[in-house]
């Protein structure tokens, strides 16, 4: 890691090099059905903070045209996607090792889709900037960048998620659920557009971003 903050890792149960998370096993169904309407066909899809890996079993199990890249910094975590896409038969690639904090992480790598759930709130503000600037170095035109999490959205914001954002700051004072408005106007430095906002189960969003034109950062 690029920082001295510690990485926070969802709940799991270990089977193995498997990990299970309770969460995941309660959005991936959600998630993937989300996405599987939304990927062209045949997208290349880089996952940044793949945590255990479910998220991509669920997406190629609903779109088994993808081919999909997990990434995580973290080596158990890696390792557990790799074990899980034993049963994806090929659609899931090795996962990569990738923080999004470390300067040029996305070089070399190319995809249609990035997509990135629960890691921009959990992380230091700097990750969500590594996200979009390399995410913004990675996609041409027309790529989208999907986030999955929690929001703050003005009024709007479900006081679950006031209370969640209060535990994370508590944790740790770089944490917390971000605004929805203040990630808009980073991928618009990043050269993206906000064009989707779907609502998902216990007051989560997916958001997606199109890759627009060139931004003023890159990785
Ligand atoms: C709460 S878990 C979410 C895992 C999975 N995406 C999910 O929704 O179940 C947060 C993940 O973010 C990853 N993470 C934290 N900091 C990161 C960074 N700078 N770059 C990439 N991933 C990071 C952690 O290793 C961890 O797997």
């Amino acid at each position: 890691m690029s920082s001295m903050t510690p990485l926070a890792l969802e709940g799991r149960a270990v089977v193995g090099a498997r990990l299970a998370s309770p969460s995941a096993a309660r959005n991936r169904a959600p998630i993937a059905s989300a996405l599987a309407e939304r990927l062209a066909e045949g997208a290349r899809v880089l996952e940044i903070a793949c945590g255990t890996g479910e998220h991509a079993l669920a997406c190629v199990s609903a779109r088994p045209d993808l081919v999909w890249t997990p990434s995580d910094p973290d080596p158990a975590s890696r390792a557990s996607a790799d074990a899980w896409a034993v049963e994806a038969h090929g659609a899931i690639r090795h996962a990569l090792d990738i923080d999004v904090m470390r300067q040029g992480w996305a070089e070399g790598l190319s995809a249609d889709a990035v997509f990135c759930a629960n890691m921009i709130h959990i992380a230091p503000w700097e990750a969500a900037e590594g996200l979009f600037e390399g995410a913004g170095a990675l996609l041409a035109p027309g790529g989208w960048l999907y986030l999955y999490g929690p929001f703050l959205e003005g009024d709007a914001t479900a006081p679950s998620n006031l209370d969640f954002d209060a535990s994370l700051k508590a944790r740790h004072p770089g944490w917390g659920v971000r605004a929805l408005a203040d990630v808009d106007a980073l991928a618009a430095s990043c050269g993206f557009e906000r064009a989707e906002r779907l609502d998902m189960p216990a007051n989560n969003r997916l958001i997606g971003y199109r890759r627009s034109a060139p931004g003023r950062r890159t990785s």
